[in-house]
C-alpha cells in the first residue's frame, strides 16, 4: 500500500474551498430524481445530465472530486471525451460508488445491511485502471423506537472496514460513509447518541483492519433532529453537536471529513457547514460531499430539456460556490437571494 499517495489524494479531496459532488445515484435512484422533474431515465438522458454537471464552467474552483456510478464512469461527453478524463484534466478527482446498495438485515426488522464485498478486489483493480482514485461505500443506520440494534451497527461497521482495507490495497482512497438517517421523529439528542455509537464502532473496526486513517475520508451525517420531529433544533445547535460528537469519536489522524446532506434543504446544508467552519481548533478539514443539496435546484432548472442546460448549470454553480464559501466559513445567507 502506498500510504503517501493515498494521503495525497485524500488531502486533495478536502482541500480549502473545495468539496465533493456526489453524482453516484444508482439507476433506480436517478430514475426517481428524473421522475420528480418529469424526465425519462434513458441512458442518454442520464449521460446528458451528468455532462451538464461536469461541464459547468469553473467547476474545479469549488469541486475537488466527483463520485460516479459504474455506468457514468464508462460514459463520455457528446464530443467523445470520457468523463473520467474530463474530470482529471480539470484537476477534479474521479471516484466510484462500489457498494451494491442495502438489503434487509435478516432477523432485524426495519434494519438494513450494505452488500457488495464479493469480488470487490478485482472490481477495485478495474476501477483504478479506468481512472478512479477514490471510492464510496454507504452503510445505513435507521433510528426508530427500538433501533438501531448493536448487531446492525457492528455488522455494517465490519463491512465498511473491510471495504476500506480493500480500497487501500488497490491504491484507492476509501470514503467511509456510515449514514444515520434523518427520517423519523427523533430528537437531536437521540441522533447524537446513535451517531456517537456508530462512529465509535466504525473506528474500532477500521483499526482492527489496519486501515490507514491518513488515507481515508469520513463521510458522516450531521447531528440533527429527525425530519418529522415536532421540534427541530436550530442551526447553531446542529453545528455545535456535530463537531462535539466528531471530536469525541473521530481520530485526529483522519485526513478529512466530508458531510452528506441526507435530506437537508440546500440552504440548511450550506449554513450548517459554514457554522462548523467558523469554529476554532477544528482537528480536520470539514467539507461537503453532497448529492441532493448540490443538485436539487439544478435538476429542476434543467427539467430534462436540452434548451435549459445552461439554466441547470447556473443553479449548480451557485450551490457549488455557496458550499465552497461554507467550507471556508464565509457563507452568508443573504447570498441565497443572489441570482444563479
Ligand atoms: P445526499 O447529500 O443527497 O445525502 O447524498 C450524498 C451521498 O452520496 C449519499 O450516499
Amino acid at each position: 500500500m502506498n500510504q503517501t499517495e493515498l494521503a495525497r489524494i485524500a488531502k486533495a479531496m478536502t482541500a480549502p474551498g473545495r468539496g465533493i459532488l456526489a453524482a453516484d445515484e444508482s439507476t433506480g435512484t436517478i430514475k426517481k430524481r428524473f421522475e420528480s422533474i418529469g424526465a425519462e431515465s434513458t441512458e442518454d438522458n442520464r449521460r446528458g445530465y451528468r455532462e451538464l454537471l461536469f461541464t459547468t464552467p469553473a467547476l474545479a474552483e469549488w469541486i475537488s472530486g466527483v463520485i460516479l456510478y459504474d455506468e457514468t464512469l464508462r460514459q463520455a461527453t457528446k464530443s467523445g471525451e470520457r468523463f473520467v478524463d474530463l474530470l482529471t484534466r480539470l484537476g477534479i478527482v474521479p471516484g466510484i460508488k462500489v457498494d451494491g446498495g442495502t438489503k434487509p438485515l435478516p432477523n432485524f426488522p426495519n434494519e438494513v445491511i450494505t452488500e457488495g464485498l464479493d469480488g470487490l478486489p478485482a472490481r477495485m483493480a478495474d476501477y483504478h485502471k479506468l481512472g478512479a482514485r477514490f471510492a464510496k461505500w454507504r452503510a445505513v443506520i435507521t433510528i426508530g423506537p427500538d433501533i438501531p440494534s448493536t448487531t446492525c451497527i457492528e455488522a455494517n461497521a465490519e463491512l465498511l472496514a473491510r471495504y476500506a482495507a480493500i480500497c487501500q490495497q488497490a491504491e484507492i482512497v476509501p470514503i467511509v460513509e456510515p449514514e444515520v438517517l434523518m427520517d423519523g421523529t427523533h430528537s437531536i439528542e437521540r441522533c447524537d447518541d446513535v451517531t456517537g455509537q456508530v462512529l465509535a464502532t466504525v473506528f474500532d473496526r477500521l483499526r482492527a483492519h489496519r486501515v490507514c486513517l491518513e488515507g481515508m475520508v469520513l463521510k458522516p451525517n450531521m447531528v440533527i433532529s429527525g425530519l418529522q420531529a415536532s421540534h427541530r433544533a436550530g442551526a447553531e445547535l446542529v453545528a455545535e453537536a456535530t463537531v462535539r460528537c466528531l471530536k469525541r469519536h473521530v481520530p485526529v489522524a483522519v485526513s478529512g471529513i466530508a458531510f452528506l446532506s441526507g435530506g437537508q434543504s440546500e440552504s440548511e446544508a450550506s449554513q450548517h457547514l459554514d457554522l462548523m467552519n467558523r469554529m476554532e481548533d477544528l482537528p480536520w478539514p470539514l467539507t461537503f460531499s453532497y448529492g441532493r443539496a448540490l443538485q436539487h435546484s439544478a435538476l429542476e432548472a434543467w427539467g430534462g430539456v436540452a434548451a435549459q442546460v445552461h439554466a441547470g448549470q447556473r443553479e449548480f454553480s451557485k450551490r457549488a460556490r455557496l458550499n465552497s464559501l461554507a467550507r471556508l466559513g464565509r457563507y452568508d445567507r443573504a447570498l441565497e437571494k443572489s441570482p444563479a
